[in-house]
């Protein structure tokens, strides 16, 4: 399986905050037989995420794309929006176990908007924001991930 991960951080694309969750979540992937072909930081903004996404899954190089971080509600955050505008499917049960996953850890979980689809033949899922919550995130989903991907196409 091959991976993206896509990192959404007004503070991280303006160089303002070291991004420690694509690491994270690179590590991650990796010990789980992934490679991530592709790593970018880019700022929160609605249209940018749009084109990023819609190219990415376009050039059909990845089976899965991760998105991280604008999840939540603050003004800025506007992943699931972006998200929802370029899938073709959306698949509400990676956010609904995301969610009813991460209650069990923290209430705050229910912050989280996260939601995932599948554009052309890639799974593109959201993760909140912080290396922490990502991982855990990521981690509630993961054994849906690879028979999903085969059905997919
Ligand atoms: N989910 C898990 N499993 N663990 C967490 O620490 N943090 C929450 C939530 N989901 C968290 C979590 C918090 S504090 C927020 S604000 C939302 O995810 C949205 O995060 P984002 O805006 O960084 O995407």
């Amino acid at each position: 399986m091959k991976a993206a991960v896509l990192i959404l951080s007004d503070k991280g694309a303006a160089g303002k905050r070291e991004d420690l969750s694509g690491p994270a979540l690179i590590d991650w992937l990796e010990q789980h037989q992934v490679e991530t072909l592709r790593y970018e930081m880019i700022p929160d903004d609605y249209d940018v995420i749009v084109s990023t996404l819609t190219n990415w899954c376009d050039e059909g190089f990845c089976d899965v794309l991760i998105t991280c971080g604008g999840t939540g509600v603050s003004p800025r955050d506007v992943t699931p929006e972006a998200t929802i505008e370029v899938v073709d499917r959306i698949l509400p049960g990676f956010g609904e176990a995301m969610r009813s996953e991460s209650l069990k850890i923290t209430p705050m979980a229910i912050l989280s908007r996260a939601m995932a689809g599948i554009r052309g033949t890639c799974l593109v899922m959201n993760l909140p924001g912080s290396p922490k919550a990502a991982i855990e995130n990521l981690e509630a989903v993961w054994p849906a991930v690879a028979h999903g991907v085969d059905k997919i196409g």
